[in-house]
């Protein structure tokens, strides 16, 4: 994990996260808590994308993707922007995710 921090007095608080690609995300839940952020941002590829198998979503067979999404709404309002690795998720994936 790389962590970069700019302090900008009086401006919100911002995290931007990217690149998950289905790792564990303890140490990114926990360094987000220290932060407090306004908001979260996540910029795409938190799965990291293969061919599906058996036509199952990446959200049911990559077993970090889901709780991440949650653990970060619980800490602030998320925001996600998808990623080149995103391309297997369909309409109900997104819609899922979008409420985590
Ligand atoms: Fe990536």
């Amino acid at each position: 994990m790389i962590e970069t921090v700019y302090k900008i007095t009086g401006a919100p608080r911002i995290a931007l996260l990217s690149d998950l690609h289905n790792r564990s995300f303890d140490t990114v839940i926990t360094s987000l808590r220290s932060y407090r952020p306004t908001l979260i941002a996540i910029a795409g590829d938190v799965v990291s994308s293969w061919y599906p198998e058996n036509d199952q979503s990446p959200l049911e067979t990559q077993e970090n993707v889901k709780p991440f999404f949650s653990a970060c709404a619980d800490i602030a309002p998320t925001f996600f922007s998808l990623g080149n690795h995103e391309q297997f998720l369909d309409q109900q994936d997104l819609k899922e995710i979008s409420n985590p």
